[in-house]
């Protein structure tokens, strides 16, 4: 039960000496008994007395499922820096360090390289196709009617997965006498303290289904993104394992503490793992989302548009006034009443899981976002506009507006936007023109996505039996 913080590595490895260990403090800790220990809090605490009047009962609500809240964020007292406000890269309340072994000054800010666990920022309109374009109605235009596809913010991670594997690997090791030191000296005292998943209702029966397709056909974009992790993290394995032995690390271990930068953070406000990180390390577990999410629920996946296609179904009843059809992963008891679907409205709102916006992205042919060959397992060669922190960061949000422009020929005009980036469909949406502004007819947009969803085969794409691969860019359809 025996845990040293020592600069082992200064004494021991050679490869310590060429990553010049020897300026590390000499930290020595004899007991550290909770190392990697989970201390997650529990809501509700113990001993609340609950008001079942305003939280009634398992009974009448249904299950809670998994309750987990982690630990409070107490940055303020816990953070060896302050959060300010005032840089390129700041997050407020978010300690946004820079990566390891950047220059002072440096205004690379890693949390646009998390991928899926990025907070969303502003994309730029440029970044697709559209340098004039800004989310502001056009001159001339009014609003009048709002769609907005979104998703829920930061969360803590599901049970069971990497942040949490790699506490207990922690923790097991300081069985066997780990030390650590140098940068790694922190994880003598580290504890795991994020709560679990959280689970919302919302969106549960569809992603039944969604995992009932991957089941099906595998999962691409995961041996994908695991073919390109092997060696992409070598020397930064290296440089840690000189810090420390009783434990060895390998790359799903970087790749967890790569994720619990970006969960501490998002969930504590700092993370000492971050500092661990250079620049090329965090550009590579960006692109290892962004071959996650282009195979998975991409233009790289064959069933992603079919995974999709209720939302775009639902979408385009909320225009034409029909119910929409069984054709889809809707579940028609809620789709078919003007209780829980309201036709004529001018704000919708759908909330979700940011690979059921990717998927509704796909039904929407919005090709733009996904320009370029094929996501190379190899590396990334920057020829893709495809980029998954500026698609399905937390909160990501994918709006539609419909416009009335009296100077358009018809005035009543649409376009998308998403996060902030509004984007072009003349080469998707035939005959929409290129619109600096990114918009187009009304009509026009309504009967190309009728015409999408049509040629969407939800039973042939979720359940037939073909063959898919990487490489490929199969527009979210299955090959026939
Ligand atoms: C815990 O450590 C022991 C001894 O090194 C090892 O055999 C075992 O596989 C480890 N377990 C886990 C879950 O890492
Ligand atoms: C670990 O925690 C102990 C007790 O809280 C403290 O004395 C020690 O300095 C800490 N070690 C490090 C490396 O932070
Ligand atoms: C990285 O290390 C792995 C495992 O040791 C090895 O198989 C691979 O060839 C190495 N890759 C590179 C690019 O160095
Ligand atoms: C890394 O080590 C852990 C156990 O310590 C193991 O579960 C995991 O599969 C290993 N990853 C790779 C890529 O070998
Ligand atoms: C569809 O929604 C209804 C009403 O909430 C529910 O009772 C039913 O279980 C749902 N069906 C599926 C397949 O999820
Ligand atoms: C909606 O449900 C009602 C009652 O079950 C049924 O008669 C009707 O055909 C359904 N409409 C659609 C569009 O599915
Ligand atoms: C989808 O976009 C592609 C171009 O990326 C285009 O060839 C195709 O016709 C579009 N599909 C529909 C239904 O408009
Ligand atoms: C799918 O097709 C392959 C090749 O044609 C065939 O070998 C396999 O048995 C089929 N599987 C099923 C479940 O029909």
């Amino acid at each position: 039960m025996k845990s040293q913080i020592v600069p082992v590595a200064c004494l021991a490895a050679l490869l310590a000496l060429l990553t010049g260990c020897g300026a590390a403090p000499a930290t020595s800790v004899d007991e550290a008994p909770n190392t990697g220990s989970t201390t997650s809090d529990l809501f509700p605490p113990s001993g609340t007395v609950v008001d079942s009047e305003l939280f009634p009962p398992e009974a009448e609500v249904g299950e809670a499922g998994p309750t987990p809240t982690g630990a409070e964020p107490a940055a303020i007292q816990t953070a060896p820096v302050y959060p300010y406000n005032d840089k390129a890269t700041s997050h407020f309340p978010l300690v946004n360090l820079q990566p390891h072994g950047s220059s002072a000054g440096s205004a690379f800010d890693i949390s646009k390289y998390w991928g899926n666990l990025s907070p969303w920022y502003s994309v730029h309109s440029a970044d697709y196709g559209l340098p004039d374009a800004s989310p502001l109605a056009p001159e001339g235009c009014d609003i009048t009617q709002m769609h907005l596809l979104y998703r829920h913010g930061a969360r803590y991670p599901t049970s069971g997965q990497g942040p949490s594997s790699f506490a207990t690997k922690l923790a097991n090791a300081t069985k066997n006498g780990l030390s650590v030191s140098g940068d790694l000296a922190f994880l003598g005292n580290w504890t795991y303290k994020l709560g679990a998943e959280l689970l919302t209702p919302f969106g549960r029966s569809q992603n039944f289904l969604l995992g009932a397709a991957y089941r099906q056909l595998g999962s691409i974009g995961t041996s994908a993104a695991s073919k390109f992790a092997v060696g992409a993290f070598n020397s930064t394995i290296a440089r840690l394992q000189s810090q420390a032995s009783g434990i060895e690390f390998n790359v799903t271990d970087i790749v967890n503490m790569l994720q619990l930068c970006a969960y501490e953070t998002n969930a504590l406000g700092y993370s000492a793992f971050c500092d661990l990180f250079s620049e090329e390390d965090f550009l590579n577990f960006e692109y290892l989302y962004d071959l996650s999410f282009y195979y998975n629920n991409g233009p790289g996946s064959p069933v992603s548009a079919a995974q999709g296609k209720g939302y775009l179904d639902k979408y385009i009843a909320r225009f034409t006034g029909k119910y929409p059809a069984p054709q889809s992963a809707l579940n028609e008891t809620f789709d078919n009443t003007s209780t829980y679907f309201p036709l004529d409205q001018s704000i919708y709102a759908d909330a979700t899981h940011e690979v059921v916006v990717l998927d509704a992205l796909m039904a929407f042919n919005l090709t733009a976002l996904f320009d370029g060959p094929p996501l190379s397992v190899a590396g990334n060669r920057w020829q893709n506009s495809f980029v998954a922190s500026k698609v399905v960061p937390f909160a990501t949000h994918f709006t539609t507006q419909v416009l009335s422009c009296p100077a358009y020929s018809p005035s009543k005009q649409i376009r998308f936007i998403l996060n902030d980036a509004v984007i072009p469909i003349d080469k998707s949406y035939p005959g929409c023109p290129a619109d600096p502004s990114g918009l187009c007819s009304f009509e026009k947009v309504v009967s190309v996505l009728q015409k999408r969803s049509s040629e969407n085969d939800f039973d042939y794409d979720c359940f037939a039996n073909y063959t898919a691969e990487a490489d490929v860019d199969y527009n979210g359809r299955a090959p026939r």
